[in-house]
């Protein structure tokens, strides 16, 4: 069978674990995919760099954008980041020739999703994004298909690992702010730029990318209310933890009557939800569906493996030929959804 073949534009922790993951695992996904999944090639900025993976086997293309013109390579995974320049190019390129895109680029999705799925669907490729919201959990496929049936009203939760993982180390060890970032990205879990987890930037991200697919609407980053969590002190998270609560940057979106409003703060939570035990670098997104209710998802939100699982699930779904929307309704037919004035809770 033809195997399904592969180009990957960027080898840091993401890309570099997924590789792994395709390599390790090779059989199983052949297995349940049909047909192989093959790395042909693959590009970064610095060719010399040890990544830990095996690439003896793999061709180094040194210009990413010549990944989007070969002829044999079936999907090109963006794993470079950045709202803008080469990982947009890149993108744009591939959709335009014809090829299906999976990436982990929240930054790109929040700035440019709505345009590049029209993109997508007018050239009938798809371009998947499971990576970029809450990490290893399948929470697109989840919105986008198992809640499909649903009117969902509300969806928020904790999606930066990095922040959560700051917030519960300094509420466990004491250890400061400062101190903790270095370890979350010393573990791979920060952005390039760090100020984008800690001042909420990525949380916002990810927020507008779910709201979209919940409502249906287009994806609107520049209404979200961002504020991160710099200003959180060891003593309030103390004081918190007295009163019965958790100190959890969440972004919370929700559909009412007057459009749409998506908001990320520092939020105390109460010890009595569920919500307030999700620790570390773990996310979790709650939605509420008319039919189904309250839906908590939980998992590890950052790091090479959980982000390696999401690329490769959206992998083994364009292996199996299945049709991708990129929304839960056509590209062309989200609504504009006026922003609706904030609500103090
Ligand atoms: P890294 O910084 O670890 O890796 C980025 C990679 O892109 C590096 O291999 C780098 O090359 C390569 N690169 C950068 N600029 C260029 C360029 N101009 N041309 C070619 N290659 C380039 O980032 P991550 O792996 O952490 O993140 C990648 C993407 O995944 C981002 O969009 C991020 O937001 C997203 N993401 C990250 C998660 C995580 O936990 N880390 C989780 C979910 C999503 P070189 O190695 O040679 O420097
Ligand atoms: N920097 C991001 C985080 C990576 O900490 O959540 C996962 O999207």
């Amino acid at each position: 069978t033809k195997p399904l073949t592969v180009a990957i534009a960027g080898l840091g922790t993401v890309g570099a674990g997924t590789v792994k993951l395709l390599q390790e695992h090779a059989g199983l996904l052949a297995e349940r995919a049909g047909r192989p999944i093959r790395v042909k090639s693959v590009s970064a900025r610095d060719r010399k760099r040890d990544r830990g993976i095996d690439l003896s086997r793999i061709h180094w293309v040194e210009d990413p954008l010549a990944l989007a013109v070969d002829p044999e390579v079936d999907v090109v995974v963006e794993l470079i980041g950045g709202s803008d320049g080469v990982a947009k190019a890149l993108v744009e390129k591939s959709l335009h020739d014809g090829k299906h895109v999976v990436t982990a680029n929240k930054a790109l999705i929040a700035h440019h999703g709505t345009a590049l799925a029209r993109l997508a669907e007018s050239t009938g490729v798809s371009i998947c994004y499971e990576a970029a919201v809450a990490g290893g959990i399948p929470v697109i496929k989840l919105m986008r298909e198992g809640l499909a049936a649903n009117r969902i009203k509300r969806v928020y939760g904790i999606l930066n690992g990095t922040c959560n993982y700051i917030l519960t180390e300094m509420r466990r060890t004491g250890r400061e702010f400062a101190d903790v970032l270095a370890d979350a990205q010393r573990l791979g879990y920060a952005e390039a730029d760090p100020s984008f987890d800690v001042d909420g930037v990525d949380a916002a991200h990810k927020l507008s990318i779910l709201a979209s697919v919940a409502f249906g609407c287009e994806i609107n980053f520049a209404g979200v209310h961002v504020e991160g969590i710099r200003h959180v002190s060891a003593t309030d998270i103390a004081f918190a933890q007295e009163l019965g609560y958790r100190i959890k940057l969440l972004g919370i979106a929700s559909l009412s009557e007057h459009g749409i409003e998506q908001r990320v703060h520092a939020t105390m939570v109460s010890l009595d939800t569920a919500i307030a035990h999700v620790e570390g670098v773990f996310n979790a997104v709650v939605t509420i569906g008319d039919y189904v209710g309250q839906n908590v998802a939980e998992g590890r939100g950052a790091g090479a493996g959980p982000t390696a699982s999401a690329v490769v699930a959206d992998l083994l779904d364009l292996a199996r030929r299945r049709a991708l929307p990129t929304f839960a309704i056509p590209a062309s037919k989200l609504a504009k959804l006026p922003v609706a004035p904030m609500e103090r809770h």
